[in-house]
């Protein structure tokens, strides 16, 4: 049991598992900022996976859509585009700074048809059978019972239409991940996540998501490996602010160093990165996993 002091200055006993997604919400709140900043780049980087979840979720004109996890926006924003002004899309997260930047991102392209709003993967504010399609993209690892959430995508789903979610393949498939973090770990110890914990590489192993959403009840559940290319139209320099802003992780890490390490520490990173440093910008081969499952419908 862990405790909390509420305002009116009273102990309050909570059970510890309700811990870690407040810890979760809360390092997200912190990333918002830095998300909202490079929320673009962000954009085309993770264009592939965007489209790869469209074509999993069959979504199409004037469908309606949900993006769990959405973050600064994304892939609702895009799927906005997409499903036209006959369509609509809704995007949830926890983290409020999440959604007002998301808010300020539609309202700036002038998006009429996407909505944004807080809330949780676990308790999803919509009536069952609302949308044509669910999504989520680099989400699902951070849920606190992805079993739960998976259910309520089925809830909301309408029956015979498909969720799709994406979630990252092993770290080692990934330089745009180790490039930093195996420099960084030379200087300050890493040690691996608790198994499952709420993490990137949660869903790393093949077949691991597909059997939450067997689970959890969806039809036909199915995998794929999408293998792409991130491209970041950025400098070297640029990508090594991006990277350490973007990660919580990257981000207290490099706190921790002293002002020679964090010299040290960006040499030894600008090295490695211009070996994938182009004449468009930065390009990393990037291995991502693709699953998705149908509602039942109804006999
Ligand atoms: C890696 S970001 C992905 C953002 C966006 N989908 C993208 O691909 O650019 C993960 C997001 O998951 C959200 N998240 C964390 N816990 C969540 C939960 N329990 N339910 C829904 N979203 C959650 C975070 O607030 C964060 O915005």
């Amino acid at each position: 049991m862990g405790f909390v002091r509420c305002p009116n200055n009273h102990q309050v006993g909570i059970l510890l598992w309700m811990l870690p997604d407040q810890e979760v919400i809360s390092a997200w709140r912190d990333s918002a900022p830095f998300w909202e900043k490079h929320r673009e780049i962000i954009r085309q980087m993770f264009a592939p996976v965007t489209q790869a979840l469209v074509e999993d979720g069959l979504i199409g004109s004037g469908h309606a859509v949900l993006d769990i996890a959405t973050g600064p926006g994304e892939p609702a924003l895009t799927i906005a585009a997409l499903v036209g002004a006959e369509g609509k899309v809704f995007g949830i997260d926890p983290a409020p700074e999440m959604v007002e930047a998301a808010r300020r991102a539609a309202d700036h392209l002038g998006f009429q048809n996407a909505k944004f709003d807080v809330a949780s993967a676990d308790r999803l504010p919509f009536p069952a059978a609302t949308f044509d399609a669910v999504v989520s993209r680099f989400g699902v690892m951070f849920f606190p019972a992805p079993v739960d959430a998976v259910r309520e995508m089925l809830r909301v789903l309408k029956p015979g239409r498909k969720l799709a979610l994406a979630v990252w393949h092993f770290a080692e498939r990934n330089p745009f991940h180790y490039t930093l973090s195996r420099v960084i770990e030379r200087y300050v110890d890493s040690p691996p996540p608790a198994p499952d914990a709420p993490d990137a590489f949660r869903f790393a192993i093949p077949g691991k998501l597909r059997d939450v959403l067997a689970g959890a009840g969806a039809m036909v559940p199915c995998e794929r490996l999408l293998q792409f290319t991130i491209q970041a139209p950025i400098s070297v320099e640029d990508f090594w602010t991006l990277r350490c802003e973007m990660s919580e992780k990257l981000r207290e890490k490099v706190a921790m160093l002293s002002r020679e390490q964090l010299t040290e520490v960006k040499r030894q990173a600008l090295e490695v990165l211009r070996g994938y440093s182009t004449d468009r910008g930065m390009s990393f081969p990037a291995e991502v996993l693709i699953v998705s499952g149908t509602k039942n419908r109804p006999t």
